[in-house]
């Protein structure tokens, strides 16, 4: 009978869960800019995660609904929503996790950089709050242009006094996960397997695909790598253009940043072989942010992996030379905005 089953199920079900070790749900995580086209898909994703506690939304407007609709998912974590700058600091008190999707998307012509003077003013504002409501929770940066909005969250974080270079991220994660889609359908690999780090920054020619460091090892011709690299670093703009003038992407990029807030929160659960690429406070070259892959662990950034910029094909190398000047100057740039004077 339906009974019987219902009850074979529900034993099954307990000897499983005391068998396998249940993650604890004890971690809040705050979105901010969480009504938007990346903060709402993001929050669902975030809402399915047995390691979240506690879904604190926050956004200048629009976010009531969004809670109240989320809520009613039957997943562990509670969900609060936070409306408008008097709201902002209770929304991050507490919290583990600060992921920041705030700010305008790109349409069709846009470079990230001409978000910048929008988008700028948003990042620092945020921060502000972060540092001083949960300097020590981890600072997940979506907005663009994040090859400047994560130079100017570490400058107001330095004048807020609560810098911690290792738990300050750039998420270049959908890089990664282009990445690896486009070399799994060029080469018909099961897309689980395949994992391609991408270095440098997160905008047109510095988002350096390390094509031949890909694992499991491919091989490919110059022309698929130099066409590769470049739908990799345009793949941005593609959604851009089919979107046209609706907004950027946001669901792929839901999907980055779930996955990026699942290995954070992983790591600080005490799993010690977490491995992200992200744009960080870096040692790696010259520039002072970099992004590469990383260990992540309970405290942050645990170590930069230089292994991936030794022994690079000739291609890669000049890639790498020659993002270095854009990036430099955008870095240089998100600085000279933190510090100039209101
Ligand atoms: P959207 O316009 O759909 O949503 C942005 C949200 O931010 C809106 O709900 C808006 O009310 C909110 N917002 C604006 N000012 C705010 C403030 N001061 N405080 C809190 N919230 C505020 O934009 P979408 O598509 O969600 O994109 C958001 C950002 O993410 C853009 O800057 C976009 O360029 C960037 N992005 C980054 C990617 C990456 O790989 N890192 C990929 C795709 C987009």
């Amino acid at each position: 009978s339906t009974a019987t089953i219902r009850a074979s199920y529900a034993l099954k079900a307990q000897k499983e869960a005391s068998v396998v070790q249940q993650p604890q749900a004890s971690y809040k995580v705050a979105v901010l800019g969480a009504a938007g086209g990346i903060g709402q898909p993001l929050a669902l994703l975030i809402k399915m995660s047995p390691l979240v506690s506690s879904l604190h939304l926050y956004d200048i407007a629009n976010v009531k609904g969004v809670a109240a609709d989320l809520s009613h998912c039957n997943t562990p974590s509670q969900v609060l929503d936070f409306t408008g700058a008097d709201e902002l600091a209770q929304s991050l008190k507490g919290v583990d996790v600060v992921v920041i999707p705030a700010g305008v998307p790109r349409k069709p012509g846009m470079t990230r950089d001409d978000l910048f003077n929008i988008n700028a003013g948003i990042v620092k504002t945020l921060i502000e709050a972060v540092a001083d409501n949960c300097p020590d929770a981890f600072i997940h940066i979506i907005s663009n242009p994040v090859n400047s909005t994560v130079p100017i969250a570490a400058e107001v974080l330095k004048q807020k006094g609560v810098y911690n270079p290792k738990k300050l991220f750039g998420v270049s994660t959908l890089d990664v996960v282009r990445a690896n889609t486009f070399v799994a359908q060029k080469k018909n690999l099961k897309l689980i397997d395949v994992d391609v780090p991408v270095v440098g920054g997160h905008a047109g020619i510095t988002i350096l695909p390390l094509l031949s460091k890909t694992k499991p090892s491919v091989s490919l011709s110059d022309e698929e790598v130099a066409e590769l690299t470049v739908r990799i670093q345009n793949a941005g703009t593609e959604v851009v253009e089919a979107k046209a003038g609706a907004g950027s992407a946001t669901l792929s990029m839901a999907y980055a940043a779930a996955r990026f807030v699942e290995s954070s929160l992983r790591a600080l659960d005490g799993d010690s072989d977490v491995y992200e690429c992200s744009y960080v406070d870096s040692s790696l070259t010259e520039l002072p942010f970099f992004a590469s892959r990383i260990k992540i662990g309970k405290e942050g950034v645990e170590a930069l992996i230089p292994s991936d910029l030794q022994g690079l094909t000739e291609y890669e190398q000049k890639a790498l030379e020659a993002l270095k000047p854009e990036l430099k100057a955008s870095i240089e740039k998100g600085i000279a905005f933190a510090n100039k004077q209101p």
